[in-house]
């Protein structure tokens, strides 16, 4: 009469192997990431960050198109582990420096007192890449664009990688393959790509990384292209950090204008204007311009995608005291 036991016991070795399996699975995804990670421990959190943000952007409206842009700079690194916000260290090559970020990337100082203000008030608890993916929509809100339930729950990477930097953010040169192709090397799709790109509703872009396009390229409106060699030199070296909003006509604010842009052949970047060039994303470039609400409801789904790629949750990683070095 053993055996009945035996059997439970296995039955029961069989269901913890299966529950352990299944507990793994979801571990390697971002499964832990949830908008109530922070209810009990930090339920200042948002009100904390948009008090420090309001009056930075009120002070320079593009620092919350700066801080957009090193959500997506952090994720596609290493996901989003706040690695973008470590300095240069002795062990420690930050990303700062790598192509796509050297003389580009900015906003550290208002991501810097972001963090001060939910240090303030919840000591510990909230890591750095919460505090840039919260910023980041408390930003494109400011501007008048959509607010979204931000996922928490990510950690702080104690390492940076310079050459995922320089290899993973696609480059101004890129043609619609290689933008679709670098998107889903981070589990984004073509739609997704599409969608986050109308980031370049806000913000500027430096002369270096629009010089070809207004030059050389025959996808561009004659008269746009003109009036922007006048602040955009020919030759490479001059002028170099001149700079020109994404969006020609109201680069603060936040809408559906670079749909119309790049229907109109009058996109800043190469990058851009491959969105609308007679291929595959014509369809959902055309679909915004028509509908700013379509385009709210893709890109919130882009930035909670993005949001969720490769976190560290759990015991990995840390929640750094200052977000420019490890504890
Ligand atoms: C699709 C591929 C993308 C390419 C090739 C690209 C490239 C660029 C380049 C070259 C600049 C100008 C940098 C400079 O001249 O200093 C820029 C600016 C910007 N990008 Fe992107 N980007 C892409 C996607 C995204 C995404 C997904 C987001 C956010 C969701 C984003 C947000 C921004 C913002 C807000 C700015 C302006 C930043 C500022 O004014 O400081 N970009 N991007
Ligand atoms: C696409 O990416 C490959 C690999 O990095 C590169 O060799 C090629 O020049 C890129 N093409 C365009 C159009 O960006
Ligand atoms: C444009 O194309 C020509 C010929 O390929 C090249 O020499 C030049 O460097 C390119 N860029 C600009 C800004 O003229």
């Amino acid at each position: 009469m053993a055996a009945p036991g035996r059997n439970a016991v296995s039955t029961s070795v069989v269901l913890s192997c299966l529950l352990a399996t299944l507990l793994l699975a979801a571990g390697s995804s971002s499964a832990q990431l949830s908008t109530g990670f922070y209810a009990s421990s930090c339920p200042e959190l948002l009100d904390a960050v948009r008090s420090a943000l309001r009056p930075a952007v009120a002070r320079e409206r593009r620092v919350a198109a700066s801080i957009l842009r090193l959500f997506f700079h952090d994720c596609f690194v290493q996901g989003c582990d706040g690695s973008l916000l470590l300095d240069d260290a002795s062990g420690l090559k930050g990303e700062k420096n790598a192509a796509p970020n050297k003389d580009s990337a900015r906003g550290f100082d208002v991501v810097d007192a972001v963090k001060a203000a939910v240090e303030k008030a919840c000591p510990g608890v909230v890591s750095c890449a919460d505090v840039l993916a919260a910023s980041a929509m408390e930003g494109v809100a400011l501007l008048g664009g959509p607010r979204w339930k931000v996922k928490m729950g990510r950690r702080d990477s104690t390492t940076a990688s310079f050459n995922g930097a320089e290899n993973d953010i696609p480059p101004p040169t890129s043609g619609l393959a290689n933008l679709t192709r670098l998107f889903a090397a981070k589990g984004l799709s073509q739609k997704d790509m599409v969608a986050l790109s109308g980031a370049h509703t806000i913000g500027l872009a430096r002369c270096t990384n629009f010089r070809d396009h207004i030059y050389n390229d025959t996808d561009i409106d004659a008269g746009f292209a003109g009036t922007l060699q006048q602040r955009c030199p020919r030759a490479t070296g001059s002028g170099d950090n001149n700079l020109a909003p994404l969006d020609l006509q109201t680069p603060n604010v936040f809408e559906n204008a670079y749909y119309k842009n790049l229907v109109a052949k009058k996109s800043l970047l190469h990058s851009d204007q491959e969105l609308f060039n007679g291929g595959a994303a014509d369809a959902q470039v055309r679909e915004y311009v028509g509908s700013q609400s379509a385009f709210f409801a893709d890109f919130v789904e882009g930035m909670v995608k993005m949001g969720d790629v490769t976190p560290l949750t759990g015991s990995n990683g840390q929640i750094r005291k200052n977000c420019r070095r490890v504890n």
